[in-house]
Order: structure tokens, then C-alpha cells, then sequence
């Protein structure tokens, strides 16, 4: 699957805006990890950010949790789209359908997924509601502040040291992977 086919899916699926800007979002730091740790599937991770909310639209997670994630893989492999490991990341980004986080991929967009709905709420926060507002150090600081979007899981975004990346340096690639796509994120 390329990239292409990937974002006419999304589309295809999705409907609600913000959904489809937090996907951008989490291809774009999905790609800064890949390129950190696995420059070979740059583009397989890129495809996991871009895709893992594709069932977002389809199944009533408000009311059961576990159907977020299985329903897009059904989706994925009818179309004969995606791998395995594609499939696993997608499901492992949701712990409540009973996944297992496994791999660098799966943990990869665990963290992933929660950090850029993080570095929203702070940009939010500034006068002029810009991206590039945002210093690293208001990232790392807001992470003890446990009201602030309290929906945001702090302990999936602290997870990603255990692929060896430090908080602070995993801030800062997210702020930049995302500062890249501004535009089109509306940040
Ligand atoms: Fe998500």
C-alpha cells in the first residue's frame, strides 16, 4: 500500500475533520520515530499513524472501547491492504480490544497517539493558538500537570523510553514533526 492509497482510504472512511488532522499528525511523528529508529519502515509506520483511527466513523467505541482498532484491521485485510506488523501497530495503539503491545512499532504508536492530541491542547493555550509558540519545556512541564487535558495518556507518552528515547527528545520530535505540517494540522 502507498502512501496515496492510504490517505484516499482515510478520506473515504473518515468524516470528521479533526479526526483526519490527528491522523496527519500522528503519520508525521510515526515517521520522526521510524527515521530515529527504524529508517527502513519509515513508510510502513507513517501508514500505522495515517490509518489507525480509520474506524473511528464506524464503530460506537464511546459505548465499547474494544471495537476501536479490530474493525479497522477487518477493513484492511478485506482490501487485501497492509501487513501484519501494519495490523498489530493499529490494533496495540488500543489496549482495550485486548492487544499487546509487542514490538517497537506497536509501542511507537501507543505513544504516538496521545502525544499529539497533548501538543494541541498546549498550543491551544498560547495567545495566538500557534505551533510554534510551543517551547519543549512547556511539553515536559505539562506533563505533571495532571488536569491539563487530562485525557491525554501520560503514561503511554512516558512509555516510549523504553525504545531509549528520552521524554524530552521524544517532545521535541514531536513538536518539530508536527510543526513541519502546520498548515495543515490549522496549528
Ligand atoms: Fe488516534
Amino acid at each position: 500500500m502507498d502512501r496515496a492509497i492510504a490517505l484516499e482510504m482515510l478520506n473515504s472512511y473518515v468524516t470528521t475533520p479533526h479526526i483526519i488532522r490527528h491522523s496527519y499528525a500522528v503519520e508525521a511523528v510515526m515517521r520522526a520515530l521510524a527515521a530515529r529508529l527504524e529508517p527502513d519502515q519509515l513508510e510502513l509506520w507513517g501508514l500505522a499513524g495515517l490509518l489507525h483511527d480509520l474506524d473511528n466513523d464506524l464503530v460506537d467505541w464511546r459505548s465499547d472501547l474494544s471495537l476501536h482498532g479490530p474493525k479497522t484491521v477487518a477493513i484492511l485485510q478485506e482490501k487485501g491492504l497492509g501487513n501484519e506488523a501494519l495490523y498489530h501497530a493499529i490494533l496495540a495503539h488500543n489496549p482495550a480490544n485486548g492487544s499487546k503491545i509487542e514490538t517497537a512499532f506497536d509501542r511507537a504508536i501507543y505513544a504516538a497517539d496521545p502525544i499529539t492530541g497533548f501538543i494541541n491542547a498546549i498550543t491551544l493555550v498560547y495567545p495566538d493558538k500557534k505551533i510554534r509558540s510551543v517551547k519543549v519545556k512547556s511539553i515536559i512541564k505539562r506533563m505533571d500537570e495532571v488536569r491539563f487535558a487530562a485525557g491525554a495518556n501520560r503514561e503511554a507518552m512516558r512509555s516510549i523510553e523504553r525504545l531509549g528515547i528520552p521524554f524530552p527528545d521524544f517532545a521535541e520530535l514531536s513538536l518539530k514533526a508536527m510543526s513541519d505540517i502546520a498548515d495543515i494540522l490549522e496549528l
